[in-house]
């Protein structure tokens, strides 16, 4: 059955993924990022009709209120929920800015908190399903990226949580942990020489991550689970 599926951060790398693959399926995708002609070039690209293409920043509460009043009277109930916006700004703790740190923690958890928080309340009478994203390094820590890795296992504590919490509303909340993706964000980085050090031998596409981002949404008896898309890199960090 065709769901109502919010991707934040969908205009680039991961979420845009994840865009993709939901309107492939059949479903009506709202695609968010701040910089709005993205997002609405993005939404109108996708395949099937209707999606919508909206600006809003995750680490501002008011915005993120507004975007999910805006969803849910043009668009209807919310049924699939992928929090992706993220950003990183690595570097070693002691050399790490204080608004570096703020702009980190904000986008990347309390962000995806006040989605969560906002998708509930149209999620509560029908059930849905929430995927945050992650990463290997909020499970293995990684030095230069101490505020990176403690956003992302915080994020991992705040899903199994929100799990229990939401259980018996017959709405799931995972958490799928990339390791190195081909996006902007590791745009930076040889990966002839990084990728020697993942044991599939080099990093992963945003499509690869998609399918694992699908399986859980649409998967309803799964919930509060870290699913790893590495390549194997947990097991050698
Ligand atoms: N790439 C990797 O190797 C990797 C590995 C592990 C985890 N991850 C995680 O996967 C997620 C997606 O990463 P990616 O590689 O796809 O990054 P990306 O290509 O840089 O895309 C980031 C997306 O998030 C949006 N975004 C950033 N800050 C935002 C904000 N404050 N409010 C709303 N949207 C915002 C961006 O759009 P705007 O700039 O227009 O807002 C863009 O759509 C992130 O959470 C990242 O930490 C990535």
């Amino acid at each position: 059955m065709s769901k109502l599926g919010v991707v934040f951060g969908g205009s680039r790398g991961i979420g845009c993924a994840v865009a993709q693959l939901l309107a492939q399926r059949g479903h009506r995708v709202v695609v968010v990022s701040r910089n709005l002609e993205a997002a609405q070039t993005k939404a109108n690209s996708l395949p099937g009709g209707d999606h919508v293409g909206i600006s809003c920043d995750v680490s501002n509460e008011q915005d993120v209120q507004r975007a999910f009043e805006t969803i849910t009277k043009t668009c209807g109930p919310v049924g699939y929920l992928v929090n992706s916006a993220g950003i990183n700004r690595d570097a070693l703790l002691m050399r790490s800015k204080s608004e570096d740190m703020v702009s980190v923690l904000h986008t990347n958890l309390l962000g995806s908190m006040f989605t969560c928080r906002a998708a509930l309340r149209s999620m509560l009478s029908k059930g849905g399903a929430i995927v945050n994203i992650g990463s290997v390094v909020g499970v293995k820590g990684n030095a230069g990226q101490c505020v990176y890795s403690a956003s992302k296992a915080g994020l991992e504590g705040f899903t199994r949580s929100l799990a229990r919490e939401l259980a018996s509303r017959n709405i799931t909340v995972n958490l799928v942990a990339p390791g190195l993706i081909r996006t902007d964000m590791t745009a930076g980085l040889k990966e002839d020489v990084e990728g020697r050090r993942i044991p599939l031998g080099r990093f992963g596409k945003p499509e690869e991550v998609a399918q694992a981002v699908l399986f859980l949404l649409e998967t309803p008896y799964v919930t509060g689970q870290v699913l790893l898309v590495d390549g194997g890199l947990q097991l050698v960090m």
